[in-house]
């Protein structure tokens, strides 16, 4: 059997670990591993615990004298959990039948999510753009042939590809700032700006998109310290895209408001709103819009030139700066997207 400072070390540990004898009868389980499979299955057959085809063939490769081996089981738990089963042999001298092999339990969802996020990024960025890729493609083929000899078609199709060519560039800059502000969000900025001058420059960097839309956008505070602890550029970014969205996602004519709201704020942070008068979000899409991609109306989005990695951008110089993202919005009445920043001074 398994000695008891032995089982003392095993029962610490955060994985589940059992001890089989050559007929898969179980002599341990330590605390994790009654957990895992409830109380009570010393003694017995480990098959009614996991009756898994995988498990035994890796089992059998054992006892069969290979030093250790493993498979990736998905055990239907409550939520669906994959495991790195691992068994190693190993000898114990006072019996007669000295076999044994440890089986231990490793959980490795997380690294199974992981590589599913990647694969569905590699597919997204793919499809992103093979779009304005193919419509070059096809432009290139239109030029050399049917609008060969047509100087007006020409431009008209220069144009397109004019359109394209930017729309690829904007993915692939937004695809290198995420990354970016990725690899740097352990580091907060320590920066101290007064933010206010920084949104009337971007209301002014934006004045052609904001023109073109038929749109006001108007800028106030009650606020008599707007400094906060950031990245100038970073900061820029997150106003910049949120200021663009309300504009480009509402009606003409209408207002956008960008002010300060101390009674949101909570102690220590300075809440900043961007509120439009556009049709609102439904309440099922607000957690998913800060996902890379999302779109609620790739078409609408698209038009405006859209990657739709905005808000995904904004959310990880958010991360990085230690702030939040608040998104409220009631179909029909409008969206506000309140942004929390560190204050200078803050206890
Ligand atoms: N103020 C808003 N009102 C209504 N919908 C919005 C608003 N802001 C964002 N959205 C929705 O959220 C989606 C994601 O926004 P995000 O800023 O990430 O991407 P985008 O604006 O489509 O593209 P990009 O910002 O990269 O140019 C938008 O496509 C739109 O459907
Ligand atoms: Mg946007």
């Amino acid at each position: 059997m398994v000695k008891k400072n032995v089982q003392a070390v095993l029962n610490g540990l955060g994985i589940a670990v059992f001890v089989l004898d050559k007929n898969r009868t179980v002599l341990f389980a330590n605390s994790m591993g009654r957990k895992l499979f409830g109380k009570g299955l010393t003694g017995s057959s480990f098959d009614a615990a996991l009756p898994d085809d995988k498990f035994q063939f890796v089992f059998d490769k054992v006892l069969r004298g290979q030093e250790s081996a493993a498979a990736d089981i998905l055990l239907p738990t409550t939520v669906p959990t994959l495991y790195r089963v691992s068994v190693t042999r190993f000898d114990d001298e006072s019996n007669s039948e000295p076999f044994r092999a440890a089986v231990s339990f490793e959980d490795i969802s997380h690294v199974r999510d992981a590589q599913l996020m990647r694969s569905d990024f590699v597919a997204n960025v793919s499809h992103e753009l093979r779009s304005p890729l193919t419509a070059v493609y096809g432009l290139i083929g239109t030029l050399q042939g049917s609008a060969k000899d047509d100087p007006e078609a020409q431009q008209r199709f220069l144009e397109m590809m004019e359109t394209e060519a930017k729309r690829m560039m904007r993915l692939v800059d937004d695809l290198l700032s995420l990354s970016k502000v990725q690899a740097s969000e352990r580091q907060q900025p320590e920066d101290q700006l007064d933010i206010l001058p920084l949104l009337e420059s971007v209301v002014n960097t934006l004045g052609p998109v904001i023109a073109k839309e038929e749109k006001r956008v108007k800028v106030t505070s009650t606020q008599l310290r707007t400094h906060v602890i950031g990245d100038a550029e970073e900061l820029r970014q997150v106003f910049q895209n949120l200021i663009e969205n309300a504009v480009k996602y509402s009606p003409r004519g209408t207002e956008v408001e960008v002010y300060t709201c101390s009674q949101k704020a909570e102690p220590g942070y300075l809440c900043i709103c961007v509120a439009d008068q556009g049709d609102g979000i439904d309440p099922a899409d607000i957690p998913r819009l800060t996902e890379r991609f999302y779109r609620i109306d790739k078409g609408r989005s698209r038009a405006k030139g859209g990657t739709g990695l905005g808000l995904a951008i904004v959310k990880h110089i958010l991360i990085r700066h230690r702030g939040k993202l608040k998104i409220e919005s009631k179909p029909g009445n409008g969206s506000t997207f309140s942004v929390f920043l560190p204050r200078v001074g803050r206890a």
